[in-house]
């Protein structure tokens, strides 16, 4: 039996630091987009062209090596549709996975059939690029990897997903899941045409404040793509999100900005940590691992109960202690921290 995906709770009446989502929502261009869409453009089936050049262009490749996903959330389920169901008479094929990982990877590869195959992270979090190349065998399909990962925000080196690449079986591919990369500012895109088995997943839900519209996109060569491409349904993407994305996409100064307080907000995270003697991770991501040992659950709770939520992941093996806290606006960030003091120095 398959475990059932623990969604995050749907807090509506607070903060909500615990999904990583731009607390500040999207670029008002993008809410003058949706208010000017006709009623024929919302009854016809939506088309796609404009948008994929506009993201093709934004990410700086060809529009026939990339497809709009409904979420990159769908790009992880199709690619494990594509490369992760057992097919008559082969074996259960697997999905190689360093932890601590999304969980939707080994979610996403259960629902299908596929054998998720986790690999122990190193102690600081960095990538375990040798562990990872042990676990490749003839059945690997799938090697995921987050860049930088989700959740402790560390960047895995270009140069060990190269070194994946070139061990993988000759019919498997090398997921990178780059949500995070506007705020790392580190991508594999420029080499994909070199690394015809690697295949890189974005979204517009992070950096673009776009989540509840549900894009995002997938690049790689076409071969690789295409069993992917064969499992995303033909009009996963709605009009709002065709819009929304090139109304996004033409307002990258509000992204930057954001992308500066993100910067601002983790500088002010650190700071706090210290503070408060909570040991955290260097992250380069939109939100901060902070390690608060025994106090981790009073920490999530006292912080809940003053409407500020961050994701407790202090039960999982390998995150003991361990909240994930985001780090967006800086206004909010603050809330959090001062938040965070009352709880923790009030208290003791
Ligand atoms: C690593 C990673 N991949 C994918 C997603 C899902 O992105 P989307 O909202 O585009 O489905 C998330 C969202 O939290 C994520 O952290």
């Amino acid at each position: 039996m398959i475990e059932k995906y623990q969604k995050p709770a749907e807090h509506d009446d607070g903060l909500r630091l615990h999904q990583n989502e731009h607390t500040g929502g999207c670029s008002p261009k993008v809410l003058e987009a949706l208010a000017s869409l006709g009623a024929q453009q919302v009854g016809f089936y939506p088309p796609y062209d404009a948008a994929t050049r506009a993201c093709a262009g934004y990410l700086g490749v060809d529009p026939d090596r990339l497809s709009l996903l409904n979420g990159l959330d769908e790009g992880i389920m199709a690619t494990a549709v594509g490369y992760l169901r057992p097919r008559p008479g082969s074996d259960r094929p697997e999905a190689i996975i360093p932890d601590p990982a999304f969980e939707i990877l080994a979610f996403d590869t259960e629902v299908v059939g596929g054998r998720p195959i986790r690999v122990e992270p190193n102690a600081d979090f960095t990538f375990p690029l040798d562990r990872v190349l042990d676990e490749i065998t003839p059945h690997t399909r799938v090697v995921f990897i987050t860049n930088p990962n989700n959740p402790t925000g560390v960047l895995t080196p270009l140069e060990s997903i190269r070194a994946v690449a070139a061990r993988v079986p000759k019919d498997a591919i090398v997921f990178v899941d780059e949500a995070y990369a506007e705020f790392s500012g580190v991508s594999l895109i420029p080499e994909l045409e070199r690394l015809p088995n690697v295949v890189v997943g974005r979204t517009f839900s992070k950096a673009f404040g776009l989540a509840g519209l549900r894009i995002g996109a997938i690049t790689g060569h076409p071969d690789a793509l295409e069993p992917i491409r064969l499992a995303v349904p033909v009009y996963s993407v709605n009009i709002a999100a065709v819009v929304a994305v090139q109304a996004a996409l033409q307002d990258l100064a509000y992204m930057e900005q954001y992308r500066a307080e993100v910067e601002e907000s983790k500088t002010r995270l650190y700071a706090a940590c210290d503070r408060l003697g909570l040991r955290y991770w260097k992250s380069a991501a939109n939100f901060v691992l902070v390690n608060a040992g025994e106090r981790a659950e009073r920490l999530a709770q006292g912080a809940a109960a003053r409407g500020i939520y961050v994701r407790n992941r202090s039960k999982e093996p390998g995150l003991e202690g361990c909240l994930r806290v985001g780090a967006g606006v800086v206004a909010h960030t603050e809330r959090c921290i001062d938040v965070f003091e009352e709880v923790l120095c009030g208290a003791e």
